[in-house]
């Protein structure tokens, strides 16, 4: 999935995103409060879950068994959401206070537990989940936090737990451009580092010049 982004909404998103290497996360809310209400101005929002954890759903015999799920960085909540609908008990959360308030008022009636959190200083009282999706959230942090990042998403899959990531790729180890800055053989790697073992791997190609994003499936 890859949308060219409206030339003014790509020129903002590269100006608030210029203070990234100070502060990682703070753009995103000055976003989201500047977007007020207005979905066109927030980049990834698709109002719908990602069509590849769509996919992957539709492959899952398994996960139709109600289990703990957790969406990183749940941005307006579609990814949650569509979790919630196969019986998960799905907690999500974003480092936005207005995301969070805007999935609440999105979805009034939803059982997913909406939080807000900052992946790279969660509380240690954060429970793992059977199911961690992971969707193009990384990518939109500098590099220079993203094994911090990695570490805090690999502690927060259970035991025999699944990963699912979804992100863009980058074919080499030199500094991308960004945002979003595109991951790396190495960087995924630090998954495995981490104890998780990779069992599935769907490459897309898209756009023009083309985009390389990777679904990666990985397990405790
Ligand atoms: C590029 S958006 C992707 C949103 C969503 N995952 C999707 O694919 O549509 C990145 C999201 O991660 C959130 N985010 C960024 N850094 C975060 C952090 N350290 N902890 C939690 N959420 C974070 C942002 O607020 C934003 O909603």
């Amino acid at each position: 999935m890859f949308e060219k982004q409206p030339e003014a909404l790509r020129k903002k998103v590269q100006e608030l995103s210029s203070t990234a290497s100070v502060d990682p996360t703070g753009w995103f809310e000055t976003l989201y409060q500047e977007a007020q209400g207005d979905t066109s101005q927030v980049p990834w929002a698709k109002l719908a879950p990602h069509p590849y954890l769509q996919d992957w759903l539709s492959q899952q015999a398994q996960l139709q068994e109600p289990t703990s799920a957790l969406v990183i960085g749940c941005g307006l909540g579609d990814d949650a959401e569509r979790l919630q609908v196969c019986g998960h008990r799905v907690r999500a959360f974003d480092v936005s206070p207005t995301a969070v308030d805007w999935c609440r008022q999105r979805f009034p009636q939803s059982e997913v537990q909406y939080k807000i959190a900052d992946l790279l200083h969660l509380d240690p009282g954060w429970e793992p989940a059977d199911f961690v999706f992971e969707c193009r959230n990384i990518q939109a942090l500098p590099l220079a936090v993203r094994s911090q990042a990695i570490q805090a998403i690999a502690r927060l899959v259970a035991p025999q737990g699944t990963l699912l990531v979804v992100t863009r790729f980058r074919d080499n180890e030199g500094v991308p451009d960004g945002p979003p800055w595109a991951l790396s053989e190495s960087e995924l790697a630090e998954f495995t580092r981490l104890g998780l073992t990779e069992i599935n791997r769907v490459q897309f190609l898209q756009g023009d010049p083309v985009i390389t994003q990777v679904r990666v499936e990985y397990r405790r």
